[in-house]
């Protein structure tokens, strides 16, 4: 996977550890709740939204985020707050200014207020008012990379400038919006799942949530495979997602009352509440993902008492396969699992189709435990039922730190019961590539520090596009069962049945 490349220069650095053994989920009433309350209440902003407010500036209809309490107190004139995070620099811009927040390590982030119009010819927004600083320029690549330099520059740099408002001059608005432009890209490594949440939709959640969809998306590398693989992601974030903006393509002028380009990113697969005004958390996108996918979704939790607990095998094809994934699957159920097969592709022409997202999200959120080996596709987790449901994952041979990190810590800030299971040499396909006492089986950890600065091409290579596994299964039903039980302590699991 592509991520991964870049994920390496975090996976020597040791990290959270997520605490092992323990046979409780964190929280579980918070879980619970979560549960009872049906999606429709819980996501309201979705289906009615907040009527603007009449602000002191006495118009109606064009207040773009959250009115600051300087503004309500009357203090030096409006401050509008399209930035959400704590302590930014953004958080508190005047009307009529660019403010670019580029302290991250992963992305920069530009906020507008303001009278914002569309520059087709040289994709730029342009920020009109009577008293423009005309030497403010700012350019951006809104991608949450920006240490990647060989991804970052595949994607479409936007220019913002401040304008002198000429009556005469033509940019008039083709089209008026009355909510804020959302810059996003469609681009990057966004054909993979786990970096179309890490890099984009999760980030995109964070960067805008607080406006409760009141923004118009404006996509730079848009594309129709984008869009319809994420429709419902994109319907999430903008209640105007019908008229998605094709930035580069779009020759029309449109019209803003402002505009973030750009998202911030906080770490993988994570919601860090701490730098959020509001407070959200990974829980909270969780809550995203549902009321996207849920309703439309046939998923049907079953709450008999006392039924088996269902787990979910991912079924990966072409690299860190499991050879012996009918006989695990059949150990599942030996161990008092409902099995279900869950398909990542289905190969039509000698390509690879993913499935439909909201048909994994049904599948994924039936079950109380999914089990797979590191890889995209394990980041279905984010359907699972926080604090009710486990991760089970397998690590290969030499990607174990970094399968911890991709995923088991996300994991876990999630509330899920997690599981990693680190294959040995024996289980590995290298085994039989490699002869016996080779150091890329027997010592990976040595093996990858001995490549020096090539370390990475040993990783991408070897361990994470050369090895399949086979699982010992009397190892792994210490771990399945482990996971069981943990499963049956739950209310509805464990209740007799009657
Ligand atoms: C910001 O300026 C625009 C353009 O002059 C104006 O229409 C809008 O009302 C102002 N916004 C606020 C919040 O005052
Ligand atoms: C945009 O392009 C189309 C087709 O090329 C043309 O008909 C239309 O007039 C253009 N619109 C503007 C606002 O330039
Ligand atoms: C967020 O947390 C901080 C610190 O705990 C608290 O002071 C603040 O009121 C919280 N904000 C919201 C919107 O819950
Ligand atoms: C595989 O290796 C483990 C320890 O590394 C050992 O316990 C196990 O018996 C081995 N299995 C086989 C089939 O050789
Ligand atoms: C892993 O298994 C897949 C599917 O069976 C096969 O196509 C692939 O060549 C195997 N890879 C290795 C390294 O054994």
């Amino acid at each position: 996977m592509a991520a991964a490349s870049k994920a390496s220069m975090d996976d020597g650095v040791p990290s959270v550890k997520v605490k092992p053994g323990r046979c409780t989920f964190v929280h579980v009433f918070v879980a619970l709740t979560f549960i009872a309350v049906p999606c429709m209440l819980l996501y309201a902003p979705r289906f009615s939204l907040p009527t603007p407010r009449r602000g002191a500036a006495g118009f109606v209809g064009q207040r773009v985020g959250v009115v600051d309490a300087e503004e309500a107190h009357g203090g030096g004139g409006p401050v509008v707050v399209l930035d959400n995070q704590v302590g930014s620099p953004c958080a508190s811009m005047r009307n009529h200014t660019i403010c670019c927040d580029r302290s991250d390590y992963h992305s920069d982030v530009c906020f507008m207020a303001g009278d914002v119009r569309t520059d087709p010819a040289t994709l730029s927004l342009l920020l009109f008012s009577p008293a423009a600083d005309e030497q403010q320029v700012e350019r951006i690549r809104p991608y949450t990379r920006k240490w990647d330099a060989f991804i970052t520059q595949t994607i479409h740099e936007v220019t913002l400038r401040a304008a002198r408002h000429h009556p005469a001059a033509a940019h008039h608005c083709d089209v008026r919006h009355a909510a804020p432009a959302f810059v996003m890209t469609a681009g990057g490594y966004s054909h993979n799942l786990f970096h179309a949440f890490n890099d984009g939709f999760l980030p995109a959640w964070l960067t805008s949530q607080h406006l409760r969809r009141r923004v118009v998306l404006a996509v730079v590398g848009y594309n129709q495979r984008w869009a319809g693989r994420f429709g419902e992601l994109v319907a999430g974030l903008s209640a105007s997602a019908h008229q998605i903006i094709d930035l580069v393509n779009d020759n029309r002028t449109h019209c803003f009352p402002g505009a973030i380009v750009g998202t911030r990113y906080h770490d993988y697969l994570a919601v860090d509440p701490a730098r959020l005004r509001d407070n959200k958390t990974i829980l909270d996108f969780h809550d995203f993902l549902a009321a996207a996918y849920g309703p439309r979704s046939q998923t049907k939790l079953d709450r008999t008492a006392g039924r088996r607990p269902r787990v979910g095998i991912v079924s990966r094809r072409g690299r860190r396969v499991v050879e012996n994934e009918a006989a695990v699957a059949r150990l599942a159920a030996s161990v008092g699992f409902d099995v279900s097969v869950i398909n990542t592709g289905t190969i039509i022409n000698g390509v690879t189709a993913p499935p439909p997202l909201s048909a994994l999200y049904a599948s994924v959120a039936a079950c109380d435990a999914l089990v797979g080996v590191h890889g995209a596709d394990l980041t279905a987790f984010l359907f699972l039922r926080p604090g009710a449901a486990a991760l089970v994952q397998v690590a290969p041979l030499g990607i174990s730190l970094l399968s911890r990190n991709l995923f088991g810590v996300p994991a876990a800030r999630m509330r899920l019961r997690y599981e990693q299971y680190d294959v040995v040499g024996n289980e590995s396909s290298l085994s039989r590539k490699y002869p016996p006492g080779h150091v890329v089986v027997a010592d990976p950890a040595t093996a990858r520090r001995e490549q020096g600065s090539k370390e990475w091409d040993l990783v991408e290579y070897v361990y994470l596009r050369g090895q399949n596994v086979s699982l010992d299964l009397g190892r792994f039903r210490e771990t399945l069962a482990t996971v069981h039980s943990c499963l049956m302590q739950q209310r509805w699991l464990s209740l007799p049945a009657v």
